[in-house]
């Protein structure tokens, strides 16, 4: 299917079930648009070229992470029976293999030991995914949704990047006080309407909203999955890498559109609705969602950290100066180029943050 096909039937979909329905959520838009399993954004084939991660910039970020899994499993797990590292959103197992082969050159006793569990619900990723089994083993378990992640289930590390900004969130305004949802009607045409109860309680529980005037997204799924992933671990770190801000800053009047967005050959606009499948969106995460869950479930979250502040306290520069002593000169330039993008606090060094937490 080219690419004008899939994005006239996923439109006329998504046009068809509005008709039928009613105005749907941007919540439920977002998510046939990047998961509707045959012609959403994510059910396409080959690598995104709407955006690139921290794990696209150099097999770096993976060294680095794989060192943080090393030292978790030094300090709490070497003496259990199992190690299991969840990898939330693994994409197609470029973080996975470089997380993997890292431990297996420089963390033998871990990599023996360890339970790697990649999650993906796109169908093309999770066919990707497969290889990583053969390349190393039975250690590797590929899921597509987390249906086994049964509670008390893990002991380890969850580990996710640019997971949480991906996921399907509504979009709301606030108007005399009053939160409105954003709505998604016919035509593509957005409606505001009375919010509904989940997105009211959602508010209320957090404590915080837009400013007045200002739009901006309730993050439902994420709290949902902040409260799986606390009832799945028994004991362990949940680790999550991506770009957001807590709730002060995410929702202030500097942002009065919200943070939605769409992108395209990296190229980020408002045009939610032009490209649809074809064009990636994503909102920031709302940090405060992930830590209030957390606590209420038992897991205790550490102060919110740039990406760089993360990546340089775990020792990235001895890292990069191994990578540095290739004898080929482009092998050492591309090493260092790429530490400066993964570093820099105008980079994604100073756009991403690091949240841990901890039961
Ligand atoms: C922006 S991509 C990031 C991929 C990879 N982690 C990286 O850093 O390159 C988000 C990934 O999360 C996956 N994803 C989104 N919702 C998911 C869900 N409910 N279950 C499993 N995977 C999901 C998407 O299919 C996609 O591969």
């Amino acid at each position: 299917m080219n690419d004008n096909e899939r994005n006239r039937n996923l439109a006329a979909l998504i046009s068809d079930k509005i008709r039928r329905e009613g105005p749907m959520s941007f919540a439920q838009f977002m998510d046939m648009a990047l998961y509707h399993p045959r012609l959403g954004y994510y059910a396409r084939t080959g690598d995104s070229e709407d955006y690139f991660t921290s794990v696209d910039v150099h097999p770096l970020f993976a060294r680095v992470l794989a060192k943080f899994i090393r030292l978790e499993w030094e300090k709490n797990f070497r003496e259990g029976p199992r190690f299991t590292v969840l990898e939330l959103g693994a994409g197609g197992g470029k973080l996975a293999g470089g997380i993997l082969s890292w431990l297996s050159q420089e963390a033998r006793g871990c990599f023996e030991r360890v339970r790697y569990l990649v999650l993906e619900s796109s169908p093309e990723r999770l066919k990707r995914l497969g290889k990583l089994k053969k390349e190393f083993g039975p250690r590797v378990e590929v899921l597509s949704d987390p249906s086994s992640l049964w509670p008390g289930s893990l002991n380890g590390v969850v580990l996710s990047n640019e997971f949480f900004d991906a996921l399907p969130c509504h979009r709301v305004v606030r108007r005399d006080g009053r939160i409105r949802e954003i709505r998604v009607g016919e035509g593509f045409k957005e409606i505001e309407a009375e919010a509904t109860p989940p997105i009211r309680s959602f508010f209320d529980w957090l404590g915080a909203a837009p400013a007045e005037g200002c739009a901006g997204e309730a993050h439902l799924l994420a709290r949902e999955w902040t409260a799986l992933l606390a009832r799945a671990l028994a004991r362990g770190t949940v680790l999550t890498i991506d770009y957001g801000y807590e709730s002060a800053e995410l929702y202030s009047e500097i942002r009065p559109q919200g943070t939605a967005l769409r992108h395209l050959r990296h190229q980020a606009s408002r045009d939610f609705y032009r490209d649809i499948g074809l064009a990636d969106l994503t909102a920031h995460v709302n940090f405060t969602v992930l830590s209030k869950e957390g606590a209420e479930k038992g897991l205790m979250s550490r102060p919110l950290v740039s990406q760089s502040r993360f990546l340089l306290d775990l020792g990235m520069e001895e890292i990069l100066r191994s990578a540095s002593e290739s004898p080929d000169a482009r092998t050492r330039l591309r090493a260092s180029s790429a530490a400066k993008t993964l570093i820099h606090p105008e980079g994604l060094g100073g756009t991403f943050k690091v949240l841990l937490q901890n039961k």
